[in-house]
């Protein structure tokens, strides 16, 4: 039976929205289609849309401009609207789990368990301790609704609705592998949000998302050096875009960016800890950074000093065949670690689990 064509893969981020189509064939994996476009700021805030209609109009000036036939695409959500949790229930079938996930989730998600979609994964199963592990994810049916509305709205068919952190697993996965017996730690750094997985032995045994990103350099920059919005985003990106060419970055802006730098790291390090403390998987491998924020160039040696675990940027096209007449690969080069989530969508069908 012939698999169905890969989705769109429509990242819906805080700050732009980047569509990724792939072609997978007995060749590989080649990029069909990459675009992004800039969202207006406060759109979506937290996960929340707050600007729907610029949104969906963003996206249908995407579609047109690309010239975009495919309809289906998968698109995700991240924030405080989506709970994964590893939970511990006693061994049974996937019968049995299916009748009763919904009971025995209720005391793991602090939301009505009528409000959200429920999904669920068996990780693994301890008969020794008559026990499974089973992965948790539950999203807010308002939430899901709302992205499936959107993009509804622009003109397209959403027929996988994933979370932020198992996409870029997906992208990692397509472009290394997970190493078996070793954990590494996947974190997005966005405009708004960080989302972290830990992944062992190719499971991911704990996601977390901190209220952090990109922004708060702007922000900090704005307020510290009095300039526009604009302006400081410009310098925080070392004036490579928006200002004059024979325009200086003024020394502060470095000492302003390692500021907000430690503290992400910091917050980062806690989370890490956190896992290490509540779990029994061995230490840390590697850590690997995606979204625009990686670009900050010295945060991954801020992370690697503070975590005291070597960070490396993750470049989702790395198995992925990209023809350079089609494609400007200084571009390319530019965006690889903003596509990851698009990417990870990107590898995704109809008809997907
Ligand atoms: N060269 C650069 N140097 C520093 N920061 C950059 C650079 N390029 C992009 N960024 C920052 O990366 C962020 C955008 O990254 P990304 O596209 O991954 O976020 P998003 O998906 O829109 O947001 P989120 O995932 O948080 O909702 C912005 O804060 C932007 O300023
Ligand atoms: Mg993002």
């Amino acid at each position: 039976m012939a698999r169905r064509k890969n989705a769109l893969g429509l990242d819906i981020g805080s700050s732009s929205v980047k569509l990724v189509q792939l072609r997978e064939s007995k060749k590989g994996i080649q990029l069909a289609n990459f675009s992004m476009a800039p969202l207006p700021t406060e759109a979506i805030v937290d996960g929340a849309l707050m600007n729907a209609s610029a949104v969906v109009e963003t996206i249908q000036g995407m579609v047109a401009a690309q010239k975009l036939k495919l309809k289906d695409c998968a698109v995700s959500i991240s924030g405080h609207s989506v709970i994964i949790k590893k939970i511990s229930l006693p061994a049974m079938t996937q019968e049995e789990l299916d009748e009763s996930i919904k009971w025995e989730a209720e005391q793991y998600i602090p939301f009505d368990v009528n409000d959200v979609y429920l999904d669920y994964q068996i990780l693994q199963s301890r008969p020794e301790q008559g026990q499974m592990d089973v992965l948790l994810v539950a999203a807010k049916k308002e939430i899901v609704d709302e992205y499936a509305g959107v993009v509804r709205e622009a003109g397209l068919e959403p027929v996988v609705v994933d979370v932020d952190a198992f996409t870029v697993y997906n992208a990692f996965e397509a472009s290394y592998g997970f190493p078996p017996g070793e954990t590494v730690v996947l974190i997005d750094i966005g405009a708004g949000t960080i989302n972290i997985n830990v992944v062992s032995n190719g499971v991911s045994t704990f996601t977390r998302d901190i209220s952090m990103g990109g922004n708060q350099y702007t922000e900090e920059i704005q307020k510290q050096l009095n300039v526009s919005y604009d302006e400081a985003e410009a310098y925080k990106r070392g004036g490579e875009a928006g200002i004059d060419a024979d325009s200086v970055v003024p020394q502060e802006v470095e000492q302003v960016m390692a500021a907000v730098s430690e503290s992400m790291a910091s917050e980062i390090h806690r989370s890490l800890d956190f896992y290490l403390a509540t779990s029994s998987e061995g230490r840390v491998a590697r850590v690997y950074l995606s979204g625009g924020t990686a670009k900050v160039p010295s945060l991954a040696r801020i992370i690697e000093d503070k975590v005291g675990v070597a960070v490396e940027l993750i470049d989702p096209f790395r198995n992925i065949q990209i023809d350079p007449k089609v494609f400007n690969l200084d571009y390319i080069n530019e965006i690889r670690p903003l596509a990851a989530v698009a990417v990870g969508l990107g590898l995704r069908r109809a008809g997907d689990k």
